[in-house]
């Protein structure tokens, strides 16, 4: 591990000598080198080289500005856990300090922490390299140190009368480090997600849940705190035609502050597809259940580097290796573990990780029904740990194996049952009453926080990035939407086929409609098929879709990302294009066939209504999809709906028969105003064959015994759209109300003791 410190300081050694201009002092010791050189770089920063440790009132901390990296401190500071390309930390060459240059080095500090503090206010949170990236020139965005530590967290699970029902996290306390990786452990359903959430800030609210506890990210409470947290959950999920590399760049436009300019970004995303190893299917697209794209290791960490453009401090991953296979797990956690190593504080959950998984992990938590069986460093430590308690894992043995098996519950037997929860309620209470010990034993726990409160106020004015404004996001959005509308071949193959050939059908079956008395009846009867059958297929194209967008949407909102309203818009006029096509397809099949009205202006009008109404049942298929939970949910409830305004849709129940409490429902229906501007065009001027003297003679006679008398096709037009604006404006207010809501994290003071007074846990 320290090797790869050691690999990581020369390089950044190395790219700090490059960067280097014109050298306004350099002082040191006695022999040389040198130990601090402070210059000017050559975009005209001021520039402060770090000093070795063991330097009296030294203590490096690498910044994203890299401004400054000087601090004081009595005692000497354990090493950065990751180094900017452009901070220059001394491990070696120490020489004693004499009194000048530490004078020398106090004076300098002040002087560049003063440039810097204004310099961050200037920029009103944007990052300084930012602005100043040249081209050729690598962007870096450094990592701000942050230790997490949270304390007695408590999760309870209520029933609706307000008793408790489980704790499904009891009393959990501990502590993530900086340059970390830490594994939490346990088997199925022992709280493992549930703890990420609540460090994340991201437990689902509920009223039936109460959480308690503290939470602090370098001391500060977690709500007070800037740092930026990501949070890769174990569910991937991708627009599936973007490619990785599109994928990747358009979070970076999206999240990036707009001061970087686009070569900068694409340099920024093209460093994240090497850290992470997706070079070699940077230009795959992500592809789903339907279409083949990217493998799952490459997904998951595809979502790693999306989740990294933040530069974000702390990294939690949700089960991060389930569902992939050995060597896949393996690259994950390498990538992981990687990252820990630039400095990010990573925390995981994992089921039961394979022993080269294990080895990799600095601190393990081991969670069992809730409760800390064992919190601390994962090796060696470990195992003494419970050796000591009677435990000792067999050699040649997995430890996560062991563990794995030492804290799960048998249910072969009863009597299997009440000794498995005997000894992790043993196990449990043990680690409780040695948890203060164990927290001074371990320097790992027991380790300073590397900043001071105003180093860190300081990285929250440069690493706070602005969102873009509304064309820009619009601009990005509507990219996005036309490649994944366009790209998808399979399904708009299939919708075309399904267009074409329902026109045949259609077209068979009312094939050449002359005009005898009995072709006003298929007449119709046809146009009121083609209103459902083109209202049915824009709708169910929707809802199979939109329940999975609005997930990947949600999460994007989360982080604020970007508006709703630039969202909808794009997605509209991106899908516009090729939601015309198939009514138009179907149009252009079915109306020759059937001889309808013949004129080309009765039939662009013909094609042009069936085209709105599909925007407007696709439209209501985007409220469905905001509604329902899941897809399966979402198609269940489309068409039923759709059902009700297909009964009301003018053709089965004359609008002026309807039942006076049902009249609104004609009014509201998508199918109602199709058929009726269809029929008004069909219609209006038609003459038919006339035998007896109560046969209809013409259109207009048809058109007033379906009530649509008097009426014009423009009327009708705008009522349908008037409907699916008011379907777009609904899918907008249900999106922006069902916004994630987080539980509340209390103080632990708050419970009562008959609150935790659980009968069964
Ligand atoms: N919001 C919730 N409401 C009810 N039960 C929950 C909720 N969240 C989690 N649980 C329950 O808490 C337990 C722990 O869940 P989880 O944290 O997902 O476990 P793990 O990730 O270790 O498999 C499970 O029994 C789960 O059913
Ligand atoms: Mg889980």
């Amino acid at each position: 591990m320290m090797g790869g410190k050691r690999h990581n300081l020369e390089g950044g050694r190395r790219a700090g000598a490059e960067r280097r201009g014109r050298v306004i002092f350099s002082g040191g010791g006695p022999s040389s080198p040198p130990l601090l050189n402070l210059f000017f770089t050559k975009q005209g920063r001021l520039f402060l080289d770090c000093l070795p440790p063991g330097y009296p009132s030294l203590r490096c901390v690498s910044l994203p500005p890299h401004l400054f990296c000087f601090c004081t401190s009595s005692t000497p500071p354990p090493p950065p856990p990751s180094l900017c390309s452009l901070c220059v930390w001394g491990l070696s060459n120490m020489v004693p300090p004499n009194v000048a240059t530490i004078m020398a080095a106090g004076v300098a500090a002040l002087t560049l922490r003063f440039v810097s503090k204004r310099k961050a206010k200037s920029d009103h949170g944007e990052r300084v390299e930012d602005e100043e990236l040249e081209d050729g020139e690598s962007p870096t965005v450094g990592v701000v140190p942050v230790t997490v530590a949270w304390d007695r967290i408590e999760c309870i699970l209520r029933d609706k009368r307000g008793n408790v029902i489980k704790r499904l996290l009891q009393g959990v306390s501990g502590e993530a480090k900086a340059g970390k990786l830490l594994a939490i452990m346990g088997p199925s359903g022992s709280g493992k997600t549930t703890l990420l959430n609540v460090l994340a800030g991201q437990l689902a609210a509920s009223p039936r849940l109460r959480l308690t506890g503290s939470l602090s990210i370098n001391g500060r409470p977690f709500s007070k705190s800037k740092h930026r947290v990501a949070y890769v959950r174990q569910e991937d999920l991708f627009f599936s035609q973007l490619t990785v590399r599109e994928t990747l760049a358009l979070a970076a436009e999206l999240q990036l502050p707009k001061t970087w300019k686009p070569n900068a970004r694409e340099r920024y995303v093209q460093e994240l597809l090497y850290r992470l190893g997706l070079v070699s299917c940077a230009d795959t697209i992500v592809g789903d259940a339907k279409v083949r794209g990217i493998s799952g290791g490459e997904k998951k960490r595809l979502s790693i580097a999306c989740e990294l453009i933040a530069s974000p401090s702390i990294i939690f991953a949700d089960e991060p290796t389930t569902g992939l296979d050995a060597f896949q797990a393996e690259r994950v956690m390498e990538t992981l573990r990687k990252l820990a190593e630039e400095g990010h504080t990573v925390v995981c959950s994992i089921h039961q990780p394979r022993g080269s998984i294990y080895s990799k992990f600095d601190d393990l938590i081991l969670l069992s029904s809730g409760a800390v069986v064992y919190a601390g460093p994962a090796a060696d430590h470990a195992l003494k740990y419970f050796a000591d308690l009677g435990h000792k894992c067999p050699e040649h043995t997995n430890p996560a194996e062991y563990f794995a098996d030492l804290i799960s519950i048998d249910y072969s037997s009863s009597d299997n049952e009440i000794a498995a929860r005997k000894k992790v309620a043993d196990l449990v209470e043990a680690f409780a009453s040695k948890q203060k010990k164990i927290g001074r034993d371990n320097p790992l726990t027991a380790l300073d926080l590397l900043m001071d409160p105003d180093d860190e106020k300081f990285i929250h004015d440069t690493v706070v990035s602005n969102r873009s404004g509304f064309l820009w996001q619009f601009q990005m959005l509507l990219r996005r939407a036309w490649r994944q509308t366009t790209r998808d071949k399979s399904t708009n193959r299939v919708r075309g086929t399904m267009s074409i050939t329902s026109a045949l059908i259609f077209g068979s079956i009312f094939w050449r409609m002359g005009r005898s008395q009995t072709s006003i009846q298929d007449r119709m009867g046809l146009l009121q098929v083609a209103a459902i059958n083109t209202a049915m297929s824009a709708l169910t194209k929707t809802v199979n879709v939109f329940p999975k967008e609005r997930a990947i949407v949600q999460r994007e909102q989360a982080k604020g990302s970007y508006s709703l309203a630039p969202y909808l818009i794009a997605k509209l006029v991106a899908e516009a294009p090729v939601s015309a096509a198939f009514p138009l397809m179907f149009g252009a099949v079915v109306y020759p066939m059937t001889r309808l009205n013949p004129s080309l202006q009765r039939f662009l009008t013909f094609s042009g209504v069936m085209t709105v109404e599909a925007f407007a049942a696709s439209a209501m298929g985007l409220t469905v999809g905001a509604i329902a939970p899941t897809t399966e949910a979402a198609l269940a409830l489309g068409p039923s709906l759709m059902t009700v305004f297909i009964v009301f849709g003018g053709y089965y129940v004359n609008s002026d028969n309807t039942p006076t409490i049902f009249r609104w429902i004609p009014k509201v229906s998508l199918i109602r105003w199709a058929f009726q501007a269809l029929s008004i065009n069909e219609f209006k001027g038609l003459t038919f064959d006339v035998k007896n003297s109560f046969d209809l003679q013409d259109g207009d006679q048809v058109l007033e015994r379906l009530s649509f008398g008097g009426k014009n096709v423009q009327n009708a037009v705008n009522q349908e759209l008037r409907i699916a604006l008011f379907w777009y404006w609904l899918t907008y207010v249900l999106l922006k109300r069902n916004k994630a809501k987080f539980q509340v994290l209390e103080a632990p003071s708050k419970v009562t003791p008959h609150e935790l007074a659980v009968e069964d846990v």
